[in-house]
């Protein structure tokens, strides 16, 4: 998505300077043109020829020093940009851009472009919370930024709290949200991502090979494009994506109640935890021991948690997947009939390039008025947007709010 989209990174001066090294690195890497703007602080913490050679473009500090081009730097940059990034920004440069001062290349730049922009706040937990400090970022909201919210963790001067910089790939997911359409806006997305895990012992338990790359990446669209999500994830080592509501559970009997607690509110709710059919009967307080002879595992069905929310189904979208190993399509319009669901998203596990762990999946969307659309082998984000898209068609012809 950030493939030759021209960004401005403005780094100004704080400790999280030195991670603006790697954020330019990871907007590279997505193919991005980078062009960065340092403040005179920010170059007391990174030097500009560190990020010259990670963004291969020239870094710009001074606004009064002679260009190439006769052309005036604040102003070329901020035609030449798609989209702004300050990360970090302290809260002297927050407090400038919303009262209107330039009086630096970045500020100047800021105030001579009209394009989607991102603010990264990264300071100390007592800074942030100062009441100039949060009127100026909710200026910066009024006057059209997007602000990510900071991380919260031990910070450079050793105190706990609000203030560090966002983890690199909730910075990229951001800056891809400033070019998604904002058409799930008033939508309420409950996901189901990963696999559940049902224990024997303490120390065992059945489970699948499930990653949660796919609910994952579902999460990120479905937040970039402006709904509102609730992620409920099985045990993966996956890190959380930035959504509205993080649920971790571990048992497909969690997984279950924390769908219903939470699905009266969705709107549309996509399924797409790989959930264990079958737990052990019971579970051993201690580990069992192997001289004791284990020679056979009673189990138990486990609640099928699509099949309920399509038995209570009244309003909202309802998605589900099928993971196969043979006769996929028959398979999955049995399973969209069955379990009375809207839209089946099928993927066959056999075929190279899809199912399981890859960053790849080779997805057929089916849907209950009779459509089916096979897509040919994609990223996983990628697949997840096309999902997203037929969510939104039949949403149109359902007379959801998601738009075009
Ligand atoms: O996580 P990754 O490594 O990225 O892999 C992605 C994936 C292969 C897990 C994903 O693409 C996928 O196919 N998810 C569904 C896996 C699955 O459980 O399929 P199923 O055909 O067994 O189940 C059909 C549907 O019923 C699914 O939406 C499932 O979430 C749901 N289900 C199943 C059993 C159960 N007890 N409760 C359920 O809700």
């Amino acid at each position: 998505m950030l493939e030759n989209k021209k960004i401005v990174l403005g780094i100004t001066g704080g400790i999280a300077a030195y991670k603006a090294a790697e954020l330019t690195r990871a907007l590279v890497k997505a193919g991005a043109q980078v062009r960065v703007i340092m403040t005179k602080s920010a170059g007391e913490f990174i030097t500009p020829l560190t990020l010259q050679t990670l963004s291969q473009g020239p870094v710009y500090v001074d606004l009064f020093a002679p260009t190439e081009r006769y052309d005036m730097a604040h102003i070329a940059l901020a035609d030449w940009a798609d989209a702004f990034v300050v990360a970090p920004a302290t809260g002297n440069v927050i407090g400038k851009i919303a009262s209107g001062i330039a009086d630096d290349l970045l500020t100047t730049t800021l105030m001579a472009q009209n394009k989607p922009a991102l603010v990264c706040p990264a300071m100390n937990d007592k800074m942030l919370a100062n009441p100039a400090v949060q009127e100026n970022i909710g200026k910066l909201v009024r006057f059209g930024y997007t602000v990510l919210d900071s991380g919260v963790g031990e910070l450079a001067c050793k105190t706990t709290g609000a203030g560090r910089l966002p983890d690199i790939p909730d910075i990229l997911d951001a800056i891809e949200g400033l070019f998604s359409p904002q058409d799930f806006a008033g939508e309420k997305v409950l996901i189901t991502a990963g696999p559940t895990q049902e224990p024997l012992d303490p120390v065992r338990y059945i489970t699948n090979q499930s990653s949660g790359k796919m609910g994952y990446a579902l999460a990120r669209a479905a937040h970039q494009r402006g709904a509102h999500v609730t992620l409920v994830s099985g045990p993966t080592p996956l890190s959380a994506p930035r959504v509205e509501r993080f649920i971790r559970v571990r048992t497909a009997r969690e997984m279950h109640q924390a769908v219903l607690d939470c699905c009266d509110d969705a709107t549309i709710i996509i399924k797409a935890a790989a959930v264990a059919d079958y737990r052990p009967k019971t579970q051993a307080a201690q580990k069992i021991k192997k001289d004791r002879g284990l020679a056979a595992v009673e189990l138990v069905r486990n609640p099928d948690i699509l099949a309920d929310l399509g038995a209570r189904k009244k309003k909202g979208l309802l998605v589900g997947f099928a993971m196969e190993t043979e006769d996929l399509l028959a398979n999955a319009r049995r399973k969209l009939v069955k379990k009375n669901i809207d839209m089946i998203v099928a993927n066959n596990l056999r075929e190279e390039g899809a199912g399981f762990q890859g960053d790849t999946n080779i997805i057929t969307i089916l849907d209950k008025n009779g459509q089916t659309i096979a897509l040919e082998k994609m990223s996983k984000t990628e697949a997840a947007h096309r999902i997203l898209d037929h969510v939104r068609t039949l949403g149109r012809r359902k007379g959801s709010r998601a738009k075009k």
